[in-house]
């Protein structure tokens, strides 16, 4: 087994997929995570998130493809302490105090941080020799997140590291986030936050019904999840044609209705005109954040997965 990472190979998920029964909760996920990237894994309760994550630490046992961090399998990069993870599954050991469970996580790790350090730094060590037994909600959310990154690994995974806290602690948890992260650590983070993901990671992965809908950096999700909709009866066109047209992101149809998504609804609408006078009922939407965000992730696949899947 190796026991260095391979520093340019970061984590890469190869058409990874797993169903429950019938339920599909991933589906073909290509993901590729360039060392030192923060990555929000960004979508609704059901999207797939912890699934993925669950297979990506070699917990879940993928239906197929396969997961590759730093050059090794999971089960080696966990062996060799590459990663430290926060899940939403499992609580800290019971009948141990704070300091003595992150002591322990510790001597499991070949270069560990200071213990001493990691309670300072998570907030723990204001009740470090509570039992773990004893904590609230958010006091067991920082003792798990010391339990992550105490052995100072390359790459943090965190399931939902914030839920549960309140507003304070939120803040409290990303400031002793960013501390630890300055220094070149991988990180992904799954989380349905919206402000979240754009607020703290360099790059948004958004996740619906097991598919990755939309990848890039924050501000391309936002002006994405920012545009506008062209609505409009025009039966006999192609989506395609639909969705060449200038300043328009993605098209769908049902019936004779379609729907443009647009980047610059601007310069769409008198394209879609110009291209298609018959086009009736038209109308113009402006999207909010929060309204992009429940499209992209609507239950009707949008043009753009469905496009996606038939690349597949
Ligand atoms: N152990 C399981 N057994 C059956 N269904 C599951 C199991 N784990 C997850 N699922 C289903 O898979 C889908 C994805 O779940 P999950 O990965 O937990 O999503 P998220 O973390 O984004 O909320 C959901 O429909 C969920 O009900
Ligand atoms: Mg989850």
């Amino acid at each position: 087994m190796t026991t260095t990472t391979d520093a340019r190979a970061g984590i890469v998920l190869s058409r990874l997929a797993k169903s429950y029964g019938a339920v599909r909760a991933v589906r073909n996920v290509d993901l590729v995570i360039a060392p030192g990237e923060t990555v929000a894994l960004l979508g609704p309760n059901g999207a797939g998130k912890t699934t993925t994550i669950e297979m990506m630490l070699g917990l879940t046992k993928p239906d197929s493809g396969t997961v590759s961090i730093f050059g090794a399998p999971p089960a080696a990069a966990r062996q060799a302490g590459w990663f430290g993870a926060m899940l939403q599954t499992g609580s800290p050991l019971d009948h141990l105090r704070v300091r003595e469970i992150i002591t322990l996580m510790a001597s499991y790790y070949p270069h560990p941080l200071p213990v001493s350090d990691v309670l300072r730094l998570t907030g723990a060590d204001e009740f470090a020799s509570q039992m773990t037994t004893k904590l609230s909600g958010g006091q067991v959310q920082r003792v798990r997140f010391a339990a992550a990154i105490v052995g100072d690994p390359d790459l943090l995974v965190l399931d939902e590291p914030t839920a549960g806290i309140d507003v304070e602690g939120r803040r409290d948890f990303w400031q002793a986030m960013r501390a630890m992260t300055e220094h070149g650590k991988t990180v992904l983070f799954a989380t349905h936050y919206l402000e979240e993901a754009d607020a703290h990671a360099d790059r948004i992965v958004l996740l619906a019904h097991g598919r990755i809908v939309a990848d890039g950096p924050a501000t391309e999700i936002k002006a994405q999840a920012g545009s506008r909709t062209i609505r409009a009866t025009l039966p006999g066109v192609d989506v395609a044609a639909l969705g060449a047209l200038p300043g328009v992101r993605t098209a769908a149809r049902h019936g004779d209705a379609v729907t443009l998504s647009c980047s610059n609804a601007d310069a769409a609408l008198p394209a879609l005109l110009g291209a298609f006078p018959w086009a009736r009922d038209i109308e113009v939407t402006g999207g909010t954040l929060e309204e992009a965000f429940l499209e992209l992730t609507a239950s009707e696949p949008t043009a753009r997965a469905q496009t996606m899947e038939a690349t597949r």
